[in-house]
């Protein structure tokens, strides 16, 4: 579960599991929450009650405003994936000002795709809508450490960012991994985002042409592992393809 400030509102995106009674909340002490869903609402609300006040105080926030569902791609779901893609990595090439470079994510993932190697694909669906998604595909490690996975491309339409949509999507795809008996995972990503998830930067790994500060791994079994990690060749789509 994660909590966070958005627009002087706390918004609490559920993790699969049980709805733990007591939450930690920044500012708040103590507290306990429930979660309901209103008759004829799509949407779920939280309820918080403050402890330490003398009469418990109540707040009612919706946790989204549309029902977001994670589920795995499929059939048909392939041109939605590639608008979503183009329209998150446009807003990244705009956010570092670089005018022109071109984006090749898109590619990435119908290469992968044709290859057979997208392992874990999902989408986050809002009403029959696909506005988020990622992937996961085999890497190797050149000390011949097996069932080590690649995250990424990750994508959320931008009009849904900050949503808890990417969140739910890495949690989601980690937990199949893991599901599959999988020992890590690596992205190459920005360490502010990914280390919520676990991923930090391990010095016995490295890849050629990445900056060390974000090759990033969360590692399962030990011992962790060491070499040189190696992406599948999807990574290198050209845009030209
Ligand atoms: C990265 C991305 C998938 C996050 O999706 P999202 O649904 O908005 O993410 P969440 O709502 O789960 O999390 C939002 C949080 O991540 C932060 N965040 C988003 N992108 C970030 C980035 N590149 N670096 C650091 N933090 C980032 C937001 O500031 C926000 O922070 P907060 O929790 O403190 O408010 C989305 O911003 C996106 O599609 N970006 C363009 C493509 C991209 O950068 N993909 C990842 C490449 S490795």
């Amino acid at each position: 579960m994660l909590t966070r400030h958005n627009e002087g509102c706390h918004r609490i995106v559920l993790q699969p599991g049980p709805i733990p009674s007591r939450w930690v909340i920044p500012g708040v002490r103590q507290s306990r929450a429930s979660v309901y869903t209103p008759p004829g609402h799509a949407c779920t609300f939280v309820r918080i009650e403050l402890a330490g006040s003398t009469r418990s105080q109540r707040s009612e926030r919706p946790l989204m405003d549309r029902e977001i569902r994670i589920r795995g791609e499929a059939k048909g779901d392939e041109r939605a994936i590639t608008r979503v893609t183009v329209a998150a990595f446009r807003t990244l090439q705009l956010r570092v000002g670089v005018e022109r470079f071109d984006i090749t994510e898109h590619r990435i993932i119908l290469a992968l795709r044709s290859a057979d190697a997208l392992v874990v694909s999902l989408v986050a669906d809002m009403d029959g809508s696909v506005v988020g998604h990622v992937a996961f595909s085999r890497l190797t490690i050149s000390a011949g450490t097996t069932d080590w996975y690649a995250l990424g491309p990750l994508s959320v339409l931008p009009a849904q960012h900050r949503k808890g949509i990417g969140t739910a999507l890495v949690r989601e795809g980690l937990s199949r991994l893991k599901g599959m008996n999988a020992r890590g995972c690596c992205v190459v990503g920005d360490p502010a985002y990914y280390t919520r998830f676990g991923f930090e930067s391990l010095p016995e790994l490295s890849s050629p042409g990445v900056p060390e500060e974000v090759l990033l791994a969360t590692c399962w079994t030990a011992p962790a592992p060491r070499g040189e990690v190696t992406f599948h060749e999807a990574f290198e789509a050209d845009a030209a393809l």
